[in-house]
């Protein structure tokens, strides 16, 4: 059998449910997958990870061929021997490290960004950049990322790309959206060259649409990505500033993408965005929400303790226990939760932990956001499958 492979099941109004076989295992899709961007989950052992039902992990290509460096991780068998980890592995291209390390978009610098001393020139080659370790310099073009990704094993691997931000104008995200094409273009090349050193490894290429919020780029970078052999098609970019934004950009790019691949929505996020994507027909997203929140004392919680988290200025979805209302709060942080972190801990317990500054805390939390994430799209999946995603939509969103 070929690797990887994809099965539409069912689709609805609410959803698809599909799977995505891969040579370590199925994917059930809708599915949200959790970064271990330096190969691992920070705080967290794989072990543990893979008892919470987890389904992928996505690591990085810019951390990873900076340190250990791909031929390392290579000759311990891939991402995930590596780490330990014997389900399916993503990885990212480094398109948006090139995004976050403060530089926005083809020959325009951010002015005024306190990042944009740091070295960084993007060119028709690629981009070029300093290590954040070392200082050495380095040119991470589209066949150099596609090398990596391939030496790294992922099941999965994304085209090198250009992620422009929100306030970039029309002309200069139609130039970095047809740079970016020009890379997929040499990413696909690379990818299928037959000498490839590490061309038996079963591996599946997504092609990335770009066009920030503007409509009519979003169309032509969906019809560029319908045109070429991708196994799967991410959608990344600015989907602009709010989530009602990020619906039109969503029902811009979904309009004409081919339905017989997955569709992954890079960078994303809320649980309000993940229902409203799995509606419009996202497969897979991906996010560094839950363990970020989890290492700085946010856990996830469901409607129902909504009031708990009344002042919490980050996300009605999630409290924050190192405020001192927790302090005598013997309860678990949600007791309906048969997460680790729940079926042990107080949320007085944690708070006391995060105020002492140990680092059990972000790994107690990060475990109960990993679990919640997971129980939550096991019960989408199920809500799609049964027809009851009002239900299950209220469960975890309310009305
Ligand atoms: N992660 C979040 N957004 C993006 C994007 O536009 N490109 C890539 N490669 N990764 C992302
Ligand atoms: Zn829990």
């Amino acid at each position: 059998m070929i690797f990887p492979k994809f099965e539409v099941k069912k689709t609805t109004s609410y959803g698809r449910l599909g799977t995505i076989l891969t040579a370590h295992g199925k994917i059930s899709t809708p599915s949200f997958f959790f970064c271990s961007t330096k190969a691992t989950i920070k705080g967290v052992d794989t072990w543990i990870i893979e008892k919470l039902n987890t389904p992928v992990l996505l690591a990085n290509t810019y951390h990873l061929m900076l340190h250990p460096g791909a031929d390392v991780v290579a000759d311990a068998g891939g991402v995930g021997s590596f780490m330990g980890w014997n389900g399916p592995t993503y990885t990212d291209s480094g398109g948006y490290q090139i995004f976050s390390l403060g530089y926005g978009c083809v020959s325009q610098e951010i002015k005024g960004s306190p990042r944009s001393k740091r070295y960084l020139k993007i060119s028709e080659a690629g981009a070029e950049f300093l290590s954040y370790r070392d200082g050495s310099k380095w040119c991470l073009t589209p066949e150099l990322s596609i090398h990596v990704q391939q030496a790294l094993g992922a099941d999965c691997i994304f085209t090198l790309d250009e992620c422009t931000p929100y306030h970039i104008s029309y002309e200069h995200t139609r130039a970095s959206m047809e740079q970016s094409h020009r890379w997929a273009q040499r990413s696909l090349t690379a990818f299928l060259k037959e000498d490839s050193v590490y061309k038996k490894t079963h591996q599946g290429l997504y092609g990335i649409s770009q066009g920030g919020i503007y409509p009519e780029l979003r169309r032509v970078s969906v019809d560029f990505l319908n045109s070429m052999p991708f196994f799967g098609h991410g959608i990344g970019g600015s989907l602009g500033k709010t989530s009602v934004e990020m619906r039109e950009v969503l029902d811009m790019a979904l309009e004409k993408l081919c339905s017989d691949r997955p569709i992954h929505l890079l960078g994303i996020g809320k649980i309000e965005d993940i229902f409203d994507g799995i509606a419009k027909g996202i497969d897979t997203f991906d996010c560094v929400i839950p363990t970020r929140l989890g290492r700085h004392g946010g856990a996830l919680i469901r409607p129902n303790y909504w009031s708990d988290a009344k002042e919490d200025y980050h996300s009605r979805s999630s409290i924050n226990l190192l405020k001192s209302c927790f302090k005598n709060d013997h309860r678990p942080i949600d007791e309906l939760c048969s997460c680790p972190t729940c079926l042990r801990y107080t949320r007085a317990y944690l708070h006391h932990l995060i105020k002492s500054k140990e680092i059990t805390a972000g790994s107690a939390l990060t475990i109960h956001n990993i679990f919640f994430m997971n129980t939550m799209m096991e019960e989408i999946r199920r809500g799609i499958d049964l027809n009851i995603m009002p239900e299950v939509r209220s469960k975890w969103l309310g009305r």
